[in-house]
C-alpha cells in the first residue's frame, strides 16, 4: 500500500519582507526532497478562509527565479476578521477538506497571533519570523530585516551627501512599527550624530542643544535617524532649524524599505529556516515558531514566541560614545 503523503499549506501575511519569497522556496523544496506535497494560499488569512482557487498545490518549478525577488510570490493581506474563531474555523475546514494537515506561516506578530489561536483550534501551526521590523522577540533576526537595513543605510548615506553639501541636518524617518532596531541599526551603521529609536530616548532639549554645538563649530551636516511612531519628523526638522540656525530637512523613508532584493543574509536565514519548518511538520511538530539564536535555528513553543526578551545591542549606551 503506498504511504500517505503528509500536506503542508504556506501563506504569507502582515505587511511583505524581502526573503518571503527565499523561505517559500526553501519549504517547496524541502518538501518536496523529503516527500510530502505543499500547497500555497494566496494573500494569508484572507485566502485560507475563501479557499478554492486560493488554494493550490505548488512544487519545484513554482518557484524558480523567486530567490532574488522582494515581496511575496503568493500575496499578502491583513484580515481584520480573521480574528473571529467562527473565521478561522472555515479557513481550518478549507485546508481540512484537501487533506492539509500542517501550516507554516510567515509574518510578524499578527500573523505569529493568528498562528497561535489556528493551533489551538486544531491546525498545527509552525510560524516563520518574516518581517523587516525585527520585532519579534523569540529570534535574533527576522527574514527582511537585513534588507530593510540596507536599503536605509543606502538612503542615508544618500542624504550624507547632499546633507554635507548644504551644511545641513538631515533626520530620516525609518519604519519598524513600535520597534526601534531598524533605527538603532542604521543609525550605528551610517555613523548617525543621533538615534532617537523610541519615545524613552527622545530629548528635545538635548537635540537642540546639540544642534547649537554643530553651528557653532561649524559642522558640514549632520544625521539623526528617528524610529517611527515618536515624533512628527517635519515638526522637528523645523524646530531644529528654528532654535539652532542649523538647517535642517526630514525625510521619511517608508515603504520602500519592505521592497528590493533580499540580502545574502536575508536569503540564506529564509533558507534555513524554510528548511527547518518542513522538518518540523515531518517530524510532528506543530504550535512552534521557528527563530535563530545566536547562528543556530531552533524551534520554541508558539505561545513563548513573542513573550521572550531581545536586546539588539546590549551595550548601545557605550556605542552612543562614539555617535555624537
Ligand atoms: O510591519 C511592517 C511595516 O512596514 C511596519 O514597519 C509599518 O509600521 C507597517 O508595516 C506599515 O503598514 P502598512 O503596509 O499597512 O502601511
Amino acid at each position: 500500500m503506498e504511504e500517505k503523503r503528509i500536506k503542508i499549506g504556506i501563506l504569507t501575511s502582515g505587511g511583505d519582507a524581502p526573503g518571503m519569497n527565499a523561505a517559500i522556496r526553501a519549504v517547496v523544496r524541502a518538501g518536496e526532497y523529503y516527500g510530502a506535497e505543499v500547497y500555497g494560499i494566496q494573500d494569508g488569512y484572507k485566502g485560507m478562509f475563501e479557499g478554492g482557487k486560493y488554494i493550490f498545490r505548488m512544487d519545484r518549478r513554482s518557484v524558480t527565479d523567486i530567490i532574488t525577488r522582494g515581496g511575496t510570490i503568493l500575496g499578502t493581506a491583513r484580515m481584520k476578521d480573521f480574528v473571529k474563531d467562527e473565521n478561522r474555523l472555515i479557513g481550518i475546514n478549507n485546508l481540512k477538506q484537501l487533506g492539509i494537515s500542517y501550516l507554516i506561516t510567515i509574518g510578524g506578530d499578527g500573523t505569529y497571533q493568528g498562528a497561535k489561536r489556528l493551533t489551538e483550534l486544531g491546525m498545527p501551526c509552525i510560524a516563520l519570523p518574516g518581517t523587516i521590523d525585527n520585532d519579534i522577540p523569540s529570534t535574533d533576526f527576522t527574514i527582511g530585516f537585513d534588507t530593510a537595513l540596507n536599503t536605509a543605510l543606502d538612503a542615508c548615506d544618500k542624504l550624507r551627501d547632499t546633507s554635507n553639501a548644504h551644511q545641513r541636518c538631515s533626520i530620516i524617518e525609518v519604519m519598524g512599527r513600535y520597534c526601534g532596531d531598524i533605527a538603532l541599526a542604521v543609525g550605528v551603521a551610517a555613523g548617525a550624530e543621533v538615534v532617537i529609536h523610541s519615545k524613552e530616548t527622545f530629548n528635545l532639549e538635548e537635540i537642540l542643544a546639540e544642534a547649537k554645538t554643530w553651528k557653532a563649530q561649524n559642522k558640514r551636516h549632520a544625521l539623526v535617524v528617528v524610529a517611527e511612531h515618536v515624533t512628527d519628523v517635519h515638526e522637528l526638522a523645523r524646530e531644529i532649524e528654528e532654535k539652532s540656525g542649523f538647517s535642517c530637512r526630514a525625510t521619511i523613508l517608508g515603504h520602500i524599505q519592505r521592497g528590493g532584493s533580499p540580502t545574502a543574509q536575508d536569503r540564506i536565514l529564509a533558507s534555513r529556516m524554510g528548511h527547518a519548518a518542513v522538518l518540523a511538520a515531518l517530524g510532528g511538530r506543530g504550535g512552534i515558531a521557528i527563530a535563530i539564536k545566536n547562528n543556530e535555528i531552533i524551534e520554541i513553543p508558539l505561545a513563548e514566541a513573542l513573550t521572550a526578551k531581545k536586546n539588539m545591542f546590549k551595550n548601545f549606551d557605550e556605542l552612543m560614545h562614539i555617535l555624537s
